[in-house]
């Protein structure tokens, strides 16, 4: 089954890694990129996006998306963690194409209305695209196939405050309304990515048998890899976007729970999701009429990581 799907990004270089596993995905039809800030402001995102696409050969249509969450003043970019071209600071040398006119809130109401029942949104950073395509059509929550998403976390901690995650932290209002929004959805949180760990010599047989994409994410990734040695004293990444493509290829790489999400959207929990059980009620507010959410908690890396190398390696 060919898999339709919109990637929203702020690329990033596990952005890059997931938009080029998507692409090399036969399973997998790139229907377009849109881009939002997040890693880098969103006209560094659709640059990247855009040159991704032409140099991987795969010239499908970027739509520049927000460059600032809905309510609230934005956090600075993540350079430290992706370089301040998104891409490790290695000079990979940009595209020269144009955007598509629309904005990425619009392309998308288009896409998925051109296609109902068909689409997965899979999205790669702070939901502020997803929540205003909504704004733009509500009825696109019932035309969307899945929307599958990095970010967040239920168990496990945060990776930018003790209980927030980037993607969330980065606009949490945006992301407390996609949660409650009445379309299923998927959360790849730091409950599963926190549990694949990419090392280095993945990306080195990656680029053994595909020099080109290979090469450029090796490359790109020692900025990455430098900030999680020094950061956390870890050896390699963790596999944060790219675990959303697996999870279209192959959801039985995945074991999920089902609850009600919320968004913490102000105070020190700020950007924290937080999870009602199934079945579970609460004598307190703002649980009921929630959709419920498939949470992903368990994960099998090894086949993960391998359906990620075989893919790559295989272009
Ligand atoms: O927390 C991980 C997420 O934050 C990833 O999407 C990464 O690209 C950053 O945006
Ligand atoms: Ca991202």
């Amino acid at each position: 089954m060919t898999h339709k799907i919109i990637i929203d990004t702020d690329p990033g270089i596990d952005d890059a890694m997931a938009i080029l596993f998507a692409f090399g995905a036969a399973d997998i039809e790139v229907l377009g990129l849109t881009t939002v800030f997040g890693n880098v402001s969103a006209e560094r995102a659709t640059l990247n996006a855009l040159t991704l696409s032409q140099w991987a050969g795969r010239p499908v249509p970027v739509a520049k998306g927000a460059n600032t969450p809905l309510m609230m003043e934005p956090r600075k970019h993540a350079d430290y963690v992706h370089g301040q071209d998104g891409f490790g600071n290695i000079g990979w040398p940009e595209a020269a194409c144009e955007r598509d006119v629309r904005s990425a809130p619009h392309f998308i109401v288009d896409t998925v209305n051109a296609n109902p029942g068909e689409v997965t949104l899979v999205a790669l950073g702070p939901l502020t695209n997803l929540a205003l395509a909504l704004e733009l059509d509500p009825d696109i929550a019932s035309k969307v196939k899945e929307v599958v998403l990095m970010g967040g976390a239920v168990h496990e901690t945060g990776n930018v405050s003790p209980v927030a995650e980037a993607n969330l932290i980065n606009d949490p209002h945006a992301g407390d309304a996609v949660f409650g929004a009445d379309w299923p959805v998927t959360m790849i949180g730091l409950d599963v990515t926190h549990q694949v760990l990419l090392k280095s010599g993945v990306l080195e047989r990656i680029e053994a048998a595909n020099p080109e994409q290979g090469g450029f994410l090796n490359k790109a990734a020692q900025h990455y890899f430098g900030f999680y040695r020094e950061a956390m004293g870890i050896d390699g990444c963790y596999f944060h976007d790219a675990a959303t493509i697996a999870y279209v290829l192959d959801p039985s790489l995945f074991g999920c729970r089902h609850g009600a999400i919320r968004v913490a959207t102000d105070g020190l929990a700020i950007g924290q999701t937080m999870m009602a059980p199934e079945g579970r009620s609460f004598p307190t507010e703002g649980w009921e009429n929630r959709p419920l959410v498939k949470v992903a908690v368990e994960v099998d890396d090894v086949r993960v990581l391998s359906l990620f190398e075989r893919t790559l390696s295989a272009q």
